[in-house]
């Protein structure tokens, strides 16, 4: 199978990941566009979409999944990142080194287990290397299982475990994957980018 990936410019693809996560029911919050511009506008940033065909219409094409990966420096000035930052102290290594952070993505139900999210990391680790990034972090939950799951497959390790004070499902957990030069050789997709401004 080859994989269709569309590269967005700023802000036509926050609107896009605006639209895409409505169909999300399993996102408490869901994120608008001008959050997505916001948090991405001074910084190097990604944003990937998949798209594949309709069931019923297969000459129809539809955004499946997204994925939108940025830069993290160790002197972030917006609350949240600050706040990352510094609970990666220890667990990721800042000096010096280029930071990417795995911010959000997912796949709709109908098309998942297709392997579109790993065609857009392997995409993203694609874009990562060109741009001298050294390592991908990523934050998650215990109660999410699906993407534990998928981040083991795409060989994420854990760097640290932040217990919840009453609900282990709570309980956040912390993973990275480092970028060597060679990691490209190991991917698995066949994939086809449009870049759409
Ligand atoms: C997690 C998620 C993004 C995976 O997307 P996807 O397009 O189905 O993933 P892929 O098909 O590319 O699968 C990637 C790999 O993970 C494996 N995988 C996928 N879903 C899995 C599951 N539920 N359990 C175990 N392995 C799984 C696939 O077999 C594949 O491995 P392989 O390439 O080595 O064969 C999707 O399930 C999702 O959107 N879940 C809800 C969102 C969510 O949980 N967000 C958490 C917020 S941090």
């Amino acid at each position: 199978m080859e994989y269709l990936i569309k590269q967005y410019a700023l802000e036509p693809g926050a609107l896009e990941i605006q639209y895409i996560e409505e169909h999300f029911g399993e996102f408490p919050r869901r994120k608008t566009a001008a959050e997505i511009i916001d948090r991405l506008r001074d910084r190097e940033s990604l944003i990937l979409m998949a798209e594949a065909s309709l069931q019923d219409d297969p000459g129809a094409l539809v955004p499946v999944s997204y994925k939108i990966v940025h830069e993290i420096r160790v002197d972030e000035s917006i609350p949240k990142l600050r706040d990352l930052v510094g609970r990666l102290s220890g667990a990721v290594r800042f000096d010096g080194r280029r930071i990417l952070y795995s911010w959000i993505g997912g796949t709709r139900r109908d098309w998942r287990g297709q392997g579109h999210f790993r065609a857009l990391t392997e995409e993203s680790e694609v874009w990562a290397l060109a741009a001298g990034f050294e390592e991908v972090v990523v934050k998650t939950k215990n109660r999410y299982y699906d993407m534990r799951a998928v981040l083991a497959q795409l060989h994420f390790n854990v760097v640290k475990h932040e217990p919840h004070a009453t609900d282990t499902a709570e309980s956040k957990v912390y993973l990275s994957k480092l970028l060597p030069a060679e990691l490209a050789r190991r991917h698995r997709s066949v994939r086809t980018v449009v870049y759409s401004e």
